[in-house]
């Protein structure tokens, strides 16, 4: 029973990944596991040769930790691991791919436009915004295609705003979104899946004193309150979870994920889907289990349990 929790990398979430991380290595312990916590650096591949019969727990937010990078090596060394596949990471976290898919799927989602730095530089700033503005209208949503944790996304109210929130996401890579805004509830449902099928968890409502779900609401304790289970009527709870669901399931994810949407007129609208949700003390796959019959600690040694076999 020795697992390694691999916690920390080089993304902008390195942060929030190593509270993530002490948090699922404590949990693990507490159900008798031996936990091995490991970076991501150069000794990696060492460390995963010298525990016998390792599984490993990824919990690397942003950049190579979960967009499938690190995960595809761990496919080809053959090391068993809790989470979704390489592959699958790789189309999941990436909302220019993601989205479209679970569109496809059925899934309501804001109306938006995928936008690459190239276009940018090649439509200049001015027409851009004339045809955002004619596609997607005000306000919008502006975010990396490819990032977490709410960083480089602005809410954008009028033509003016734009071209800097564009240069903001783009700080983070090299395509950013570009969406149309629902004004409604924030609501994350998450799925796990132990053995027994893909599990939809209690949707957790989100409710930032600031009014903005940014990165100080989502890591600084009490700047948020959360409702878990959240209040909804039980056709919109049974909506949120099939959403969660289909997304997890036409995705190719495995054993957990998180589904953020937002619901408008008791209508739940798909933002994105997480691989490596966060697992700190503000976040809310854990807050998420705790409102369910089980323990966090029991769900994180079921999740190693059947990575296991
Ligand atoms: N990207 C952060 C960790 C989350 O989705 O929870
Ligand atoms: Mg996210």
């Amino acid at each position: 029973n020795n697992v390694i929790v691999l916690a920390g990398g080089l993304s902008h979430e390195r942060d929030v990944s190593l509270r993530s991380g002490r948090r699922v290595a404590q949990a693990l312990r507490d159900s008798g596991h031996n936990v091995i916590e490991a970076d991501v650096n150069a000794t990696l591949l060492e460390t995963l040769a010298s525990v016998e019969d390792p599984v490993v727990f990824p919990v690397l937010h942003g950049g190579a930790g979960e967009d499938g990078a690190l995960r595809e090596v761990l496919d080809l060394l053959g090391v068993p691991y809790v989470g979704s596949n390489g592959p699958a990471s790789r189309v999941a976290f990436d909302k220019a791919v993601s989205t479209p898919i679970v569109t496809y799927a059925g899934i309501a989602t804001p109306a938006q436009s995928a936008l690459p730095h190239g276009m940018f530089r090649e439509l200049g700033a001015a027409n851009l915004v004339d045809a955002l503005a004619a596609k997607i209208g005000f306000p919008m949503m502006v975010k990396p295609a490819r990032s977490g944790s709410a960083l480089g996304s602005a809410k954008v109210e009028d033509a003016a705003g734009l071209p800097s929130a564009v240069v903001g996401a783009f700080s983070y890579g090299d395509i950013a979104i570009v969406a149309e805004f629902i004004e409604g509830t924030e609501v994350a449902v998450s799925v796990i899946d132990t053995g027994d099928g893909p599990q939809a968890l209690p949707a957790v409502e989100i409710r930032p004193s600031s009014g903005v779900y940014d990165y100080t609401a989502r890591y600084t304790a009490g700047a948020t309150r959360f409702l878990s289970p959240a209040p909804m009527d039980a056709d919109v709870a049974a909506a949120c979870a099939e959403m969660a669901l289909t997304a997890h399931r036409v995705l190719g994810l495995r054993d957990l994920s998180r589904t953020d949407m937002i619901v408008r007129d008791g209508v739940p609208y798909f933002l994105e889907v997480n691989v490596a949700p966060g697992m700190t003390e503000t976040s809310l796959l854990p807050l998420a289990i705790e409102a369910s019959s089980a323990t966090f600690s029991e769900v994180c040694a079921r999740l190693v349990e059947a990575a296991r076999t």
